[in-house]
């Protein structure tokens, strides 16, 4: 389905873990769309090594390690990226989230507030961090587009998603925040996608998201999008047929924010029942 969308532009990509990770998957269709790009993880997630099968598959990119929450981390980044990319960067992917009380088992009621303060600023706060050490050391040429992804719990309870909720509402205000004074700036546009349950090692962290899965398939319209279809809809809007979008919460969801009542919910249910 490639059309060289993204030919001749140049970008960073955030968070991909493995061939599960959404971005993966955007890599490997931004990568066919004719960018050039760098490939950047936590210096932890390196270690396991999966990420420089993606780099050798994307034309060999670079990659730096880059802890989100570290601010030096961040500005080697951009540093770095831009030696490497010949200059500034058209689009950017932060596809990064992390919660130190889920992965502990720690309920809504019952938080540690160290970890949730590290839990804002890995998820979250990074976001700001990214977008103002490129707003600082002028990164991103004009009309560039940065984009993070959200879920939804951001805006209704999932009561298991706990603490996750409220960080990606903070990712979501600073989007709309940072994308006016990016505009102004530069015309930056600066946009979430809200995305379906996805199965990916972030995603399959969360408690009963088997469940959560199987429920918003039966009501979403359309069913789940995948992580290749979240991938295609980063493309769109890194290219230049979306210029216009900034400061939106964008959902790709197959329906399922806009859809009161499913019948395929009850019949989920039924079967469920008969399990
Ligand atoms: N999977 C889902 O159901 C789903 C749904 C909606 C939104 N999202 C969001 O999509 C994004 C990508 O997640 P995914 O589902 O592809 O899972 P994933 O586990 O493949 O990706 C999460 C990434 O965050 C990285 N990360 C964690 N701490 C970091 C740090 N300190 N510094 C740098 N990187 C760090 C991990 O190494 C990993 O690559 C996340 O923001 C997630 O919340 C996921």
């Amino acid at each position: 389905m490639a059309n060289g969308i993204l030919k001749g532009k140049k970008g960073i990509i955030f968070g991909a873990l493995n061939d599960k990770s959404i971005a993966w998957q955007v890599a490997q269709k931004a990568h066919a769309e004719g960018a050039t790009f760098v490939l950047t993880n936590a210096p932890i997630a390196m270690r396991m090594g999966e990420i420089n099968k993606l780099a050798a598959e994307c034309n060999n990119a670079q990659i730096i390690a880059c802890d989100v929450s570290k601010d030096e981390d961040m500005q080697n980044l951009i540093q770095k990226s831009m030696e490497i990319l010949g200059g500034k960067v058209d689009f950017i992917l932060h596809s990064v989230g992390m919660s130190l009380n889920i992965r502990k088992g720690r309920t809504y009621t019952d938080l540690d507030y160290k970890w949730m303060h590290e839990t804002f600023d890995i998820s979250s706060m990074s976001f700001h961090r990214l977008l103002q050490t490129c707003y600082k050391m002028d990164a991103v040429n004009d009309w560039g587009s940065v984009l993070a992804l959200t879920y939804i719990a951001s805006q209704r309870v999932f009561p298991d998603y706990s603490e996750m909720a409220d960080a990606k509402s903070l990712l979501e205000s600073i989007t709309r925040s940072f994308g006016y004074h990016y505009g102004k700036k530069n015309k930056v546009r600066i946009n979430t996608i809200s995305q379906s349950p996805t199965m990916t090692t972030a995603g399959s962290g969360v408690k009963g998201f088997g469940d959560f899965y199987d429920y918003a398939n039966a009501l979403s319209p359309l069913g789940n999008a995948s992580a290749e279809q979240c991938a295609d809809y980063c493309i769109s809007m890194f290219s230049d047929y979306t210029k216009m979008v900034t400061m939106q919460n964008l959902f790709h969801d197959g329906g399922f924010s806009f859809t009161g009542f499913s019948a395929d919910v009850f019949k989920l249910l039924e079967k469920k029942q008969g399990e």
